[in-house]
């Protein structure tokens, strides 16, 4: 067991934070979460011996805010595991982009995982995951690491992923509030990009700065902060039919 581990995540809606937590609990005595889907670039804990970047996957690739925020790290040679959590269509070039992330940072990667959460804008995709099994599979791997640590081997795993990378996904929309809104400001709040600006005349978003990362819609507690009907629709009807497919989580050592 490590003592203590310190998971970088960014996760606008949880899927990929309770991936980090529950592989984090199996390899290290305690755990620091440093959030990195925030309005400010948190500070990096110092004594740590293992840390474990964890990011959701938008269009094949990192959301360019976690991209940015993940490459601000410093690793100092630190043994690091990555996780790219996805909501099972593809990962494509996003673990590998994770990793060289952390190699550039000066982390030394010995382990990735590839794993699902429930889809962010589609919920009928991996509803509930990660699920019982999907944990149980999760601190399966954590031993392996360990044992991998354990004896010392610090090779770099092989993720799939192409360089160049896939284009970035374009946002070509933002959220909206529908009526009921009680500007109680928790969309503003979240918002990673400070994209939204919450005054006495309603909301208003700034579609050039939202990565469409869903953090606002799920802390709304009134829950009328909502994808445009259209977008919704659109995306739900081009995913259906990945709908009954239970996608296996992948893990690289
Ligand atoms: C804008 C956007 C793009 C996404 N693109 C993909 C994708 O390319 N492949 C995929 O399998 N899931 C995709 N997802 C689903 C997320 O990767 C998945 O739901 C992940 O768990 C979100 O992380 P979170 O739960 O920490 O917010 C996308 C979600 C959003 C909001």
């Amino acid at each position: 067991m490590f003592e203590h581990a310190v998971l970088y995540d960014f996760s606008p809606t949880g899927g990929t934070r309770r991936t980090g937590e529950a592989f984090c609990r199996a390899i290290a005595a305690s755990v620091t979460v440093v959030g990195l889907c925030a309005p400010e670039m948190p500070a990096q804990p110092e004594d740590t011996d293992i840390a474990v970047l964890a990011a959701p996957v938008f269009g094949g690739r990192l959301p360019g805010i976690a991209a940015r925020r993940l490459a601000a790290l410093k690793g100092h040679g630190l043994p690091a595991v990555t996780l790219a959590v996805y909501g099972t269509r593809a990962f494509e070039d996003a673990l590998l982009e994770l990793n060289d992330i952390a190699a550039a940072d000066g982390f030394q990667v010995i382990a990735s995982g590839a794993c699902i959460a429930q889809h962010s804008i589609v919920p009928e995709l991996g509803p509930g995951r990660p699920d019982a099994d999907d944990l149980a599979e999760i601190a399966a791997f954590a031993a392996r690491v360990l044992d991998k640590a354990g004896r010392g081997d610090t090779t770099a795993p092989q993720v799939p992923g192409n360089r160049p990378y896939k284009q970035g996904m374009a946002s070509l929309t933002a959220p909206i509030t529908l009526e009921g809104c009680t500007r109680c400001g928790r969309c503003a709040a979240v918002c990673p990009t400070k994209a939204i600006t919450v005054t006495a005349e309603g909301v208003r978003t700034r579609e050039d700065l939202c990565a469409m990362c869903m953090a606002c819609t799920a802390a709304c507690p009134s829950h009328v902060r909502v994808l445009p009907p259209e977008v919704q629709q659109k995306t739900a009807q081009k995913l259906h039919p990945l709908c009954s497919l239970r996608r296996p989580n992948a893990f690289y050592l």
